[in-house]
């Protein structure tokens, strides 16, 4: 099976982001690639808090109900003998879409205490990608202390901290701009935002 048909774990948890995570679902399903989805429960109040989305099926509503229901399969965080739990089961890696501090930290140490933290520490035994996306500001030194050891473990840490020289006006071009990122980590081709071709630089003054 080639790398692109193998199922995409996608976690959502409760840092602030969600729309993040939305584009993303909306992304990975525009691309038809297979996606097994992990929420947190914080991950579901955020959902509900940023973007007014109440469960799953408003979540598939919002994402698109036809490649929702073909490419879209929803695990329960607390369940950790899902499919995504064990090396046994191969997927194309993970993306942690808002990631939040807590759970930076709980797979940092390798705690495995639900579904998001178990596939996560399996991504990276396997040595397959796992992106996480974290979001939050200021950072403590055990923040960053977390990331520098995902870090060397082989995780991308790629902050939720757009670009402005896009010269973006809305919202959703400083989302796209992330999850774009993010699809470049992930290895699904897209075309969301222009890329950079190089500007005029600033004359000397
Ligand atoms: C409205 C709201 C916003 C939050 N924003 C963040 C955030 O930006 N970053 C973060 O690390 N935690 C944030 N939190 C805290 C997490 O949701 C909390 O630590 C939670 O236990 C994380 O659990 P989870 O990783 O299982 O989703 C926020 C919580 C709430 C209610």
């Amino acid at each position: 099976m080639s790398e692109t048909a193998l199922p995409l774990v996608v976690a959502i948890t409760g840092a602030s982001g969600a729309p993040y995570a939305v584009r993303l679902l909306e992304a990975l399903v525009a691309a038809r690639r297979t996606v097994w989805l992990i929420v947190s429960g914080h991950g579901w109040r955020l959902l509900h808090t940023e973007c007014g989305i109440t469960d799953g099926d408003a979540l598939r509503q919002r994402v698109g109900a036809a490649g929702w229901d073909a490419q879209v399969t929803i695990f329960a965080d607390t369940d950790r003998g899902g499919s995504p739990a064990s090396g046994s089961a191969r997927t194309a890696g993970m993306v942690i879409c808002p990631c939040s501090m807590g759970t930076l930290s709980a797979i940092s140490l390798g705690t495995s205490r639900s579904l998001i933290e178990r596939a996560a520490d399996v991504t990276l035994k396997e040595r397959r990608t796992l992106v996480v996306v974290p979001r939050e500001s200021p950072l403590s030194a055990i923040h960053l202390e977390n990331m520098l050891r995902l870090t060397k473990a082989g995780a991308v840490v790629l902050p939720a901290s757009p670009g402005f020289y896009h010269r973006p006006s809305r919202i959703d071009e400083l989302v796209d701009f992330v999850v774009a990122r993010v699809l470049d980590h992930a290895g699904v081709p897209h075309e969301i935002v222009p890329r950079w071709q190089g500007g005029a630089g600033v004359p000397d003054a």
